[in-house]
C-alpha cells in the first residue's frame, strides 16, 4: 500500500491553480511515456516574473499533487527563479513522495519548463519580427 503524507494529500484533494488558461502568454506539456500521465502549464507572464499560473492535468495521485505544489511554487517567481525549481524541491514541499512515486515530481518540473522555454522562444520571435519590421 502506498501511503502519502498529509501534504500530498491536501493537494491531491484540493489542487492549487487547476482550470486552463484561454488568453495564456505560453504553455508547455510533458507527458511521461511510462504511465501515460500528462500535464500542461499555463503561464500569464509580466516584467519576465510568473504573474498567473495554471494547468490541467491527466495522471496518479502524486502527479496531481506535484503539478498543484509546481504550481504554488512558480507563482509569483522570476522566469529564471521558476527554471530552477527541482524535482527535489517539490518533494521536499509536499512533506516527502513515497519512493515509488518520486518520478512523478518530473512531471511538474518538465511541463513548466517546457512553458518557459516556449514563452522565452515566442517572445524572441515577437521582438525580432517588431525589430525587423521598426528597421524598414
Ligand atoms: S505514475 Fe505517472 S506521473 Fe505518477
Amino acid at each position: 500500500m502506498i501511503i502519502y503524507s498529509e501534504k500530498v494529500m491536501e493537494h491531491f484533494m484540493c489542487p492549487q491553480n487547476v482550470h486552463s488558461m484561454p488568453d495564456a502568454d505560453a504553455e508547455g506539456s510533458y507527458g511521461d511515456p511510462a504511465c501515460g500521465d500528462y500535464l500542461t502549464f499555463y503561464l500569464k507572464v509580466k516584467d519576465s516574473r510568473i504573474e498567473k499560473i495554471s494547468y490541467l492535468v491527466f495522471g496518479c495521485c502524486a502527479s496531481i499533487a506535484t503539478s498543484s505544489m509546481t504550481s504554488v511554487l512558480a507563482k509569483g517567481k522570476t522566469l529564471e527563479e521558476a527554471l530552477n525549481i527541482t524535482e527535489e524541491d517539490i518533494v521536499r514541499a509536499l512533506d516527502g513522495l513515497p519512493e515509488k512515486k518520486l518520478h512523478c515530481s518530473n512531471l511538474g518540473v518538465s511541463a513548466l519548463r517546457n512553458s518557459i522555454n516556449n514563452y522565452l522562444i515566442k517572445n524572441r520571435m515577437e521582438n525580432f519580427y517588431e525589430n525587423s519590421n521598426s528597421s524598414r
